[in-house]
């Protein structure tokens, strides 16, 4: 089946279960994923029901989509999102963020952790992506272009909305938290980096590194939708004495940040 029928026939069954039509879709990083607490519930779809669906590779962790109402708007979250290192494969990665366009989405906050690979960060603090660099990650538009999709060759001069960056400042510092403002270098992962490649991503201009996003932003651009993403930096991985990372550390860092992240997505959320 072509993915615009899939996407199609995907849309079509959540529609079924969920008539409110969500204008924001949201997708949480790791350690970041109590911010559904905020959100009112009127439906919650598990992955497993969703016909074509990436089909979860660990078992009991199959996320689901929940649809809701936060500061005034309809939105949708992802509860779990799909990671490449996980053997999804790029397209299967995006396949949820053309689902939201299907359903009407309109702009979509993202989320994540991230190794700090300006020495200037510290841990807990927060970064306004205002670009990426993809770094060895598949690009989830390889193949046949599907024209009601997108465009063959999408611009990526402005992955990442300045009217949404601008806003996001405003409200950061309206509510007295300090924000960064970064380059993110996705990478496949699922190893955290070497001294040498944490000093190569600074070396090419990245403020940060991890292992998700990318490719999830550039299917939003191709269809069209206006991208906010934000990290927490949960490691400073281009410190030498800090090298050692376990992802226990970066869920705790993730944790902690958390509640900063959240108020700053809230407010956004109500601009928008
Ligand atoms: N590298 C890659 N991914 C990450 C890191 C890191 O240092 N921290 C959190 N996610």
């Amino acid at each position: 089946m072509a993915l615009i029928d899939q996407l199609k026939e995907t849309a079509s069954y959540i529609q079924q279960q969920c008539n409110t039509v969500p204008l924001i879709g949201i997708v949480l990083g790791s350690g970041l994923g109590s911010f559904v607490n905020e959100i009112k519930v009127e439906k919650e779809i598990s992955y497993s029901d969703i016909p074509n669906f990436p089909v979860s590779t660990v078992e009991g962790h199959s996320g689901k989509l929940i649809f809701g109402e936060l500061g005034g708007k309809n939105v949708v979250a992802m509860a779990g999102r799909f990671h490449f290192y996980e053997g999804y494969t790029p397209a299967q990665v995006a396949f949820p963020i053309r689902v939201m366009k299907q359903l009407g989405v309109e702009t979509v906050l993202i989320s994540n952790a991230a190794g700090g690979v300006n020495s200037k960060f510290v841990v807990g603090d927060l970064m306004i992506i205002k670009d990426h660099i993809s770094l060895f990650t598949l690009n989830p538009l390889l193949g046949k272009n599907e024209e009601e999709l997108g465009p063959r060759f999408p611009d990526m001069s402005e992955p990442y909305s300045v009217e949404l960056i601008t806003k996001a400042k405003a409200i950061a510092e309206k509510l007295e938290i300090t924000v960064r403002t970064g380059v993110y270098t996705g990478v496949t992962g699922p190893t955290f980096e070497t001294r040498s490649e944490y000093k190569l991503i600074q070396t090419l201009g990245g403020d940060a590194v991890g292992m998700s996003t990318v490719q999830e932003v550039i299917a939003a651009v191709h269809s069209g939708m206006k991208v906010f993403a934000m990290s927490v930096i949960t490691d400073i991985g281009i410190r030498e004495e800090d090298n050692v990372i376990t992802h226990e550390e970066v869920l705790q860092a993730a944790k902690d940040a958390e509640p900063k992240l959240t108020s700053i997505f809230i407010e956004l959320i109500k601009e928008l």
